[in-house]
């Protein structure tokens, strides 16, 4: 069931989180049986509060329901809006109706996007330049401009007295904990395949960005004990974790764990499964983590986690049969949202197909994976059903590809 819950961070510093069981697509794409939190936090000052983002607009009501648990809303002054998409921002109108001489701060791009979703102009929009402070009774706050995590108007907040640096999307993550924060090592490894589906569909393509954004952060001198992000845990204890994850996923490389092999296929009726699932066979011997995704007449795997387990992947073997002139459509999807999300990050490829009467999925997947920068290590074509010797002659070539990559 959605509902929120409120974590006193500090003394200073609520948290008041929307877990949201209801979107079952995030952004209407990504399926998220996991669920997602909504982060918003509240800065208590001497001279009344500050609150930092929102979340998205069916849960208003209950969005006041949660500020007045803690004080009257009336307190708040500043509003600051790090990102103006609407999972975070879904609420202001409703408190702009309220609270008539509210303060609003964001970036210069926040204002104009701002004005545009919400349909009104916004005359007590402040924009703030980069390392401008804020400030309100005994509370000094710093705000860093972080363009592009993941849109054009994205920024962080840094609250020096506490270390709290509030970070909206990035470090976020799917799922609802079941902590508010780091509590224990379990939570966190429950928690990072979340954060990984979570950085692969809506960060990835701004990986760069991310890169950026840290070396910004420890060239400023951001000294951070608290990572507070828009979506999922707050990092109280092991900050860093989520940090250095975010830079190896930019890097399309694994935070931990073993040599991984994503295999991802399509079949309609059978006849690339056969050969994948000889594959697969051969690959369990070994001492690796092995992904399965399928899309069949029985089964179709869930796309959030086909991108998360891609892009940290070590090598993906992908199936696809030719259809109509061109290669299976669900994989067709696919294919180009990880040469639109992952380009530049050279995973590694095996092309697996099978054709009727002229095959074109090989050439197609070829094309498009080598336009995206990626490496293909082998390509294999047969039509109709695979044979016996076919089959046992490909999983032993992939077998001693694995074995090399993993000596690399
Ligand atoms: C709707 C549909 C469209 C197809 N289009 C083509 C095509 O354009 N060219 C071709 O060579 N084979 C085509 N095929 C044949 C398949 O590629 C072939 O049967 C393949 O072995 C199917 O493998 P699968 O059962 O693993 O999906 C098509 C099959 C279907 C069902
Ligand atoms: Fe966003
Ligand atoms: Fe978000």
């Amino acid at each position: 069931m959605t509902t929120y819950r409120i974590y006193k961070l500090t003394d200073r510093v609520y948290l008041l989180r929307l877990d949201d069981t209801d979107t079952r697509f995030f952004e209407g794409i990504w399926p998220i049986p996991e669920g997602i939190t909504y982060n918003a936090y509240i800065v208590m000052t001497s001279e009344g509060a500050i609150l930092i983002d929102g979340w998205k607009r069916e849960f208003s009501s209950i969005f006041i329901d949660a500020i007045e648990s803690i004080i009257d809303l009336r307190d708040i002054k500043k509003i600051i809006v790090q990102h103006t998409e609407p999972d975070h921002t879904g609420t202001l109108n409703i408190l702009l109706r309220l609270l008539e001489n509210v303060e609003l701060l964001g970036t210069q791009f926040a204002k104009s996007m701002l004005e545009g979703f919400l349909g009104r102009s916004l005359p007590n929009f402040r924009p703030l330049k980069d390392g401008e402070k804020i400030v309100l009774g005994d509370v000094e706050l710093t705000f860093i401009h972080t363009p592009w995590l993941h849109w054009p108007d994205t920024a962080m907040t840094y609250y020096a007295d506490e270390k709290i640096l509030f970070t909206c999307d990035a470090f976020g993550g799917y799922s609802i904990p079941r902590s508010f924060i780091d509590s224990s090592d379990s939570v966190i490894e429950e928690y990072l395949p979340h954060a990984r589906d979570y950085f692969a569909n809506i960060v990835a393509k701004y990986s760069q960005h991310v890169i950026k954004a840290v070396d910004k952060l420890v060239s400023i001198g951001i000294n951070y004990r608290i990572i507070a992000p828009g979506h999922g845990l707050v990092w109280v204890n092991k900050p860093d974790i989520i940090v250095r994850s975010y830079l190896a996923w930019a890097r399309g490389e694994r935070f931990s764990g073993k040599f991984k092999v994503v295999v991802i296929y399509s079949s309609m009726y059978g006849n690339v499964e056969e050969m994948i699932m000889s594959i697969v066979k051969k690959l369990e011997e070994k001492d690796i983590e092995l992904k399965i995704y399928k899309f069949t007449d029985k089964v179709h795997s869930n796309k959030s986690d086909v991108l998360g387990d891609s892009l940290d992947s070590d090598l993906i073997v992908l199936g696809a049969s030719t259809y109509e002139g061109s290669l299976n459509p669900l994989i067709d999807n696919l294919v180009s949202m990880i040469c639109s999300k992952f380009k530049g990050l050279r995973k590694r490829f095996i092309i697996i197909s099978s054709y009727g009467w002229a095959s074109s999925a090989d050439k197609e997947l070829t094309r498009r994976l080598s336009e995206a920068g990626m490496e293909i290590l082998k390509n294999v074509t047969y039509r109709g059903r695979p044979s016996r010797d076919l089959m046992d002659k490909i999983s032993e070539e992939i077998s001693k590809i694995v074995d090399e990559l993993r000596r690399a």
